[in-house]
C-alpha cells in the first residue's frame, strides 16, 4: 500500500443525514448551518471526515437521492454559500468532507427527464432507458422497473421509485455531465464522494442482472481515473460484491474506487428488508474475520462500519436495545473499529439510539416502506404487517436527531418536522447520555482516542484468534512491535482464556481479575512483550 493509501486508514467518518441533523431555522427540516453549529460536536467526538447524504435539489422522495439538480443545494438545506461555510469551517478544524453523487438515476423532475420524454429525437432521449415495452421482469419498489411515460409514450426503466429514472451511461453525453458534475464539487473543494449504487452504473443485460455490467469498470475509470481525482477518496456502494469486484474496484492500481461499502453482515438476519430472518452474533466474527483476511491480503482497505441512514439501529437489529443497550452499542464498536479499515459511524449511533415503533402509515416517510404497505396491507395480518415494516423501516435511521431531552429534542424550536421526533428522545439524547454514568458517547470518545495513538489499531495486521468458540470475537493487531487484543463478548456470560500479557486499556464493564465476561462485554488490552 502506497502512503497515500495508508494516509486514509487514518480517516474517522461520520455520516450525516442532513434532514435530521440539526434545523437551524426551524423549519421542521435540517440544514447546512446546523451542521455548521455542529462541527465542535465533531471535534469532540473525534471524528475527523463528514459523509454528507444527498444536500442537493430534490423533490425528496427518496431522502434526497432523487436528484433534480446536481448543482443547486435543496432549498431548506440552505444556498451554496451555506455550504461552502460550512466546508470551510469542517476544513479549518481538520475535518475532510466527502458528499454523496448519485450517478445511476435522477429524479423524473430532473430537466434531462423532463426534456427526454418530450420526444424520441429529443436530445436528451438517450440520456435515460426507453423501450416499447418491459425489457425484463425486473422489480422496483414491490412493482415493475419498467414505467409507461404517457408523455414520452414509451416505457423506461427505474431501478428504484418510479420517480428516479435510471441513467443510460451507454451514452457518452451522460458520462461526460457526470464528469462535470463531479469536478463543480472537486472545484469547490470537497474531498470525495461516496457513491451511490456504483455497481448499477453498467447494467449486465444478458444476465438479467440490474448490476456489475460489462463496462462498469470503464465508467467508473473514465470518472475517477483522472488527473484531477487523484487525491479524491471515494467509497462506492456495492451491495453484491464479491473479492474478485471488490479486488477490481479498489485495487490501488486500477484508477478507480478506493473502498467499497458490502453488506454482507448487515445482510445476515434480513432475506430481503422487510423480512428477518435468525441470527446469531458469532456470523458477524465470520463474516467480519473473513474480509479482514481478505482484504488484508489483497492490500485493499476495509469499511467498518454498522449503521447508516438505510439501515435499522444495531442494538435493535442484532443486540438489546433494553437493558443493556449501552453494552450493545459499545461492544459493537469495540469490535468495529478496532479492526483493519476506515471506520465510519452513522448519526445517533454514537448515543446508542434505537429503532422505533409506529403503527400509521402517515408517520412513515420511507419509499421502500410505503410501496411494501400498499403491498402488503391487505395481505399480511395487521400485527405482521407493523412488526415487519417497524423492523426493515430506512425511518429507524432518519428521525431527527436528538440532542436533548427538551422541545423537539433540540433538534429544533418545535416546528413540526419533516419525520416524527424519536419517539424516545426524552431519555435517549445526547446530553442525556453524556450525564450518564454510563456514556455511549464517552466510550465512543475513548475508543477513537485510542485508535488515534495507536499504530496498531490504524495499520497493524489483523488475526482472529477466536478458536471454534462461537460464544465471542477476540482478535489481535499488531504493528512495529505493539500488540493490541481485542474482546467482545456476545449475549452470553462465558468464560474466556485471554493470551498472557494482556493490560486492559478500555472496557465497557468494570475491570474484573476472573476471566468470566458479562454478556456484550467488550474489552481492549494491550499485550506486553515477553
Ligand atoms: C442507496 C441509498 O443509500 C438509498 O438511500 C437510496 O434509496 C438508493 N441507493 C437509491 O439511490
Amino acid at each position: 500500500m502506497t502512503e497515500k493509501y495508508e494516509n486514509f486508514l487514518d480517516f474517522v467518518f461520520y455520516q450525516i443525514y442532513p434532514r435530521s441533523f440539526k434545523d437551524s431555522n426551524n423549519d421542521g427540516m435540517g440544514d447546512l448551518r446546523g451542521i455548521t453549529e455542529k462541527i465542535p460536536y465533531l471535534l469532540e467526538l473525534g471524528v475527523n471526515a463528514v459523509w454528507l447524504s444527498p444536500h442537493y435539489k430534490s423533490p425528496g422522495k427518496d431522502g434526497g437521492y432523487d436528484i433534480s439538480d446536481y448543482r443547486a443545494v435543496q432549498e431548506e438545506f440552505g444556498t451554496l454559500e451555506d455550504f461552502r461555510e460550512m466546508l470551510d469551517a469542517m476544513h479549518a478544524n481538520g475535518i475532510k468532507l466527502i458528499v454523496d453523487f448519485v450517478p445511476n438515476h435522477t429524479s423524473t423532475e430532473h430537466y434531462w427527464f423532463q426534456e427526454a420524454r418530450k420526444s424520441k429525437d429529443n436530445p436528451y432521449r438517450d440520456f435515460y432507458i426507453w423501450a416499447d415495452k418491459p425489457l425484463n421482469d425486473w422489480v422496483a419498489c414491490c412493482e415493475s422497473a419498467w414505467k409507461y411515460d404517457d408523455v414520452a409514450g414509451q416505457y423506461y426503466l427505474h431501478c428504484f421509485d418510479p420517480t428516479q429514472a435510471d441513467l443510460n451511461w451507454e451514452n457518452p453525453r451522460v458520462r461526460e455531465e457526470m464528469k462535470n458534475v463531479l469536478d463543480f464539487w472537486i472545484d469547490l473543494g470537497v474531498d470525495g464522494f461516496r457513491c451511490d449504487v456504483i455497481d448499477m452504473i453498467s447494467k449486465d443485460w444478458e444476465n438479467n442482472r440490474m448490476n456489475k455490467g460489462p463496462h462498469l469498470h470503464e465508467y467508473i475509470r473514465e470518472l475517477f481515473g483522472r488527473e484531477k481525482c487523484k487525491n479524491i477518496f471515494t467509497v462506492g456502494e456495492c451491495w453484491g460484491a464479491n473479492v474478485e469486484n471488490i479486488r477490481n474496484l479498489t485495487g490501488e492500481n486500477r484508477g478507480e474506487l478506493t473502498t467499497v461499502f458490502q453488506f454482507e453482515h448487515i445482510n445476515r438476519n434480513c432475506r430481503s428488508r422487510f423480512e428477518p430472518k435468525n441470527f446469531s452474533l458469532s456470523e458477524f466474527r465470520e463474516v467480519f474475520a473473513k474480509w479482514q483476511k481478505i482484504t488484508q491480503e489483497n492490500d485493499l482497505i476495509y469499511t467498518l462500519f454498522i449503521e447508516n441512514h438505510d439501515q435499522g439501529r444495531c442494538v435493535s437489529r442484532f443486540a438489546d436495545d433494553g437493558a443493556l443497550r449501552y453494552e450493545s452499542a459499545t461492544m459493537f464498536a469495540t469490535m468495529l473499529y478496532c479492526m483493519r479499515g476506515i471506520p465510519f459511524i452513522y448519526q445517533g449511533q454514537e448515543i446508542g439510539v434505537t429503532n422505533s415503533y409506529f403503527d400509521k402509515i402517515e408517520d412513515f416517510d420511507d419509499m421502500e416502506t410505503t410501496s411494501f404497505y400498499r403491498a402488503y396491507k391487505d395481505v399480511l395480518d395487521k400485527d405482521d404487517l407493523w412488526n415487519l415494516i417497524n423492523f426493515g423501516t430506512r425511518d429507524n435511521a432518519r428521525h431527527p436527531m436528538p440532542w436533548n431531552g427538551e422541545t423537539a429534542g433540540g433538534f429544533n424550536e418545535g416546528a413540526k418536522t419533516w419525520l416524527p421526533l424519536y419517539p424516545e428522545y426524552r431519555k435517549i439524547n445526547v446530553e442525556a447520555d453524556k450525564q450518564s454514568e454510563i456514556s455511549v458517547f464517552r466510550y465512543f470518545k475513548s475508543l477513537l482516542g485510542l485508535r488515534r495513538q495507536s499504530e496498531a489499531l490504524r495499520r497493524g495486521i489483523f488475526e482472529d484468534i477466536t478458536g471454534e468458540a462461537k460464544t465471542h470475537f477476540l482478535y489481535r493487531r499488531e504493528y512495529d512491535g505493539e500488540e493490541i487484543v481485542v474482546l467482545c463478548n456476545f449475549e452470553k456470560e462465558t468464560e474466556i482464556s485471554l493470551p498472557e500479557g494482556c493490560v486492559r486499556l478500555l472496557g465497557n464493564y468494570p475491570e474484573h481479575e476472573n476471566n468470566v465476561f458479562a454478556p456484550y462485554e467488550a474489552a481492549i488490552y494491550k499485550k506486553l512483550k515477553r
